[in-house]
C-alpha cells in the first residue's frame, strides 16, 4: 500500500480549526479508499512560535518539508504581528523556497450556493485562475533608505524573467487544454507598465503559437474586474501575475459565494519539491475560536492534493461529499448565511465519505 507523508501546518486563527477538520476528512478518505494511507506530521509553526522564539518556523523548516509528499497549510496572520512578517516568514518562505511557481485557484459556484451576482446560475462561473507564484510584484526586491527623514524612499521592484513567464504560460495553456472549453485569458497591464508586462505579453504570444487548439485573449486587469462581474460566462482559464491574480481570485471567491469555499494549490509541477495546498482565506481573527469557520475550502484543497498525488478516486469521492454539503442549506456555516458549525459540516462530510459506494 502506498503511504504519502503529509506535512500539516495549521498556522494561526481559523487555520488551526480548518486544518484539524481537513486532516480528519483526508484520513477518512484514505481509509475509505483502502489503497493508500496518509502519514501526517503536525508542525506548530506560526505567530505563537514567532512571539516566543523570534521566528515563525525553524531555520531548517524548508529542508524538513522537502521530505514530505505534500503540505496542507491553514493560514498565517495575527493581530499583534505585522502581516508582512507573518506572510514572508512562513507562507511565502515556503512557496518561494520550494519553487511552487504555479498557484491554481478553481472558482466555481456549487449547487445550492447563491452568488451575489444577480441572475447568475451555477454553470455561469466555472473558472480556473492560474497565479504566477514565484516572481512579479512579490519577488521581494526592494528596500528602504533614509528612514524617518523627509527624503525617505522605498522601492518595490517587480521582476519578470523569461524563464519565469514562459513556464507559467506553458502551465496555463496546458491547463486550458485539459478543460472542455479550451480557452485562456491572459491578464496584463501592458498599457501602463511598459517593460515587465510587455515581456509578459510577448511571451504569451510566443507560447500561444505552440497551442493552436487553444483560443486565447488578452485583458487589461482593470477591465478584467468588470468582465468577471458582467460577463462571467465568457471566461474559463485565466492566467495573471502574482499581484493581479491575488486580487482577482479574492473577487472570484466572493462571486462564487464565500471566501470560505475557495481552495488553492501551490504547485511545483516538475515535482522536484513538495506542493502545498491551502484555503485562500486568512486566519480570520473576527471568527477565530468560535468553531464556525467554513472548512469546505480546506476540504476542496484536499481534493486538489489528491488529484496532484494521482488519487483520482479519493479526489472524486471527497468532491462529491463537498457538493452534497453545499447543496444542503442546513449544513451552511454563517459565511453562507447558515447556522452550522465547523464540526457539523465536518461530520456531514465524513458521513458522506463513509456512506458512498465504492
Ligand atoms: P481573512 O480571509 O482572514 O478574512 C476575511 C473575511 O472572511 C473575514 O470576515 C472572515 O471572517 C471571513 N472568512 C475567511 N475565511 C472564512 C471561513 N473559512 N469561514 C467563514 N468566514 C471566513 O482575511 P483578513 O481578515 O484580511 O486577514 C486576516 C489575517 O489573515 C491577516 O493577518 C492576513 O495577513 C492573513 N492572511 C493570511 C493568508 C494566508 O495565510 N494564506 C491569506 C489572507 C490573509
Ligand atoms: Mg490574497
Amino acid at each position: 500500500m502506498r503511504t504519502y507523508r503529509i506535512a500539516a501546518i495549521p498556522g494561526d486563527g481559523i487555520g488551526k480549526e480548518v486544518v484539524a477538520a481537513g486532516i480528519d476528512v483526508l484520513m477518512a478518505c484514505a481509509a475509505r479508499d483502502g489503497r493508500f494511507a496518509l502519514d501526517v506530521t503536525h508542525f506548530d509553526w506560526g505567530s505563537e512560535r514567532y512571539k516566543k522564539m523570534g521566528a515563525l518556523m525553524p531555520e531548517d523548516g524548508v529542508e524538513t518539508l522537502k521530505h514530505y509528499d505534500a503540505i496542507l497549510f491553514g493560514a498565517v496572520g495575527a493581530p499583534d504581528v505585522p502581516d508582512h512578517i507573518t506572510l514572508w516568514g512562513l507562507r511565502l518562505a515556503i512557496c518561494q523556497s520550494l519553487d511552487q511557481y504555479a498557484n491554481v485557484r478553481p472558482a466555481r459556484i456549487l449547487d445550492g450556493i447563491q452568488s451575489p451576482l444577480r441572475g447568475v446560475r451555477p454553470q455561469d462561473i466555472d473558472w480556473v485562475i492560474i497565479r504566477e507564484n514565484s516572481e512579479g510584484e512579490y519577488s521581494g526586491h526592494g528596500g528602504r533608505s533614509h528612514r524617518g527623514l523627509s527624503m525617505e524612499v522605498a522601492t518595490e521592484v517587480s521582476i519578470f524573467t523569461r524563464a519565469g513567464v514562459e513556464r507559467i504560460m506553458r502551465f496555463a495553456f496546458d491547463m486550458a487544454r485539459s478543460r472542455r472549453r479550451k480557452q485562456l485569458t491572459v491578464v496584463t497591464k501592458s498599457n501602463a507598465q511598459r517593460f515587465g508586462m510587455v515581456l509578459w505579453d510577448e511571451i504569451a504570444r510566443q507560447v500561444a503559437a505552440k497551442y493552436p487548439d487553444i483560443s486565447w485573449d488578452r485583458m487589461l486587469v482593470d477591465a478584467m474586474t468588470a468582465r468577471m462581474v458582467l460577463h462571467p460566462d465568457s471566461l474559463d482559464t485565466i492566467v495573471a501575475t502574482n499581484l493581479h491574480a491575488d486580487i482577482l481570485s479574492d473577487l472570484a471567491a466572493a462571486l462564487t459565494g464565500s471566501i470560505g469555499l475557495s481552495p488553492t494549490a501551490n504547485l511545483n509541477p516538475e515535482r522536484g519539491f513538495p506542493s502545498m495546498f491551502e484555503p485562500i482565506h486568512g486566519s480570520a481573527f473576527d471568527i477565530a475560536g468560535q468553531g464556525i469557520a467554513n472548512p469546505l475550502a480546506t476540504f476542496w484543497s484536499g481534493v486538489m492534493m489528491f488529484d496532484f498525488l494521482g488519487e483520482a478516486a479519493a479526489s472524486q469521492r471527497l468532491m462529491a461529499a463537498i457538493e452534497r454539503v453545499a447543496a444542503d442549506s442546513a449544513l451552511h456555516t454563517p459565511d453562507l448565511g447558515g447556522r452550522a458549525t465547523t464540526r457539523e459540516v465536518t461530520e456531514a462530510v465524513l458521513r458522506f465519505i463513509h456512506g458512498q459506494n465504492a
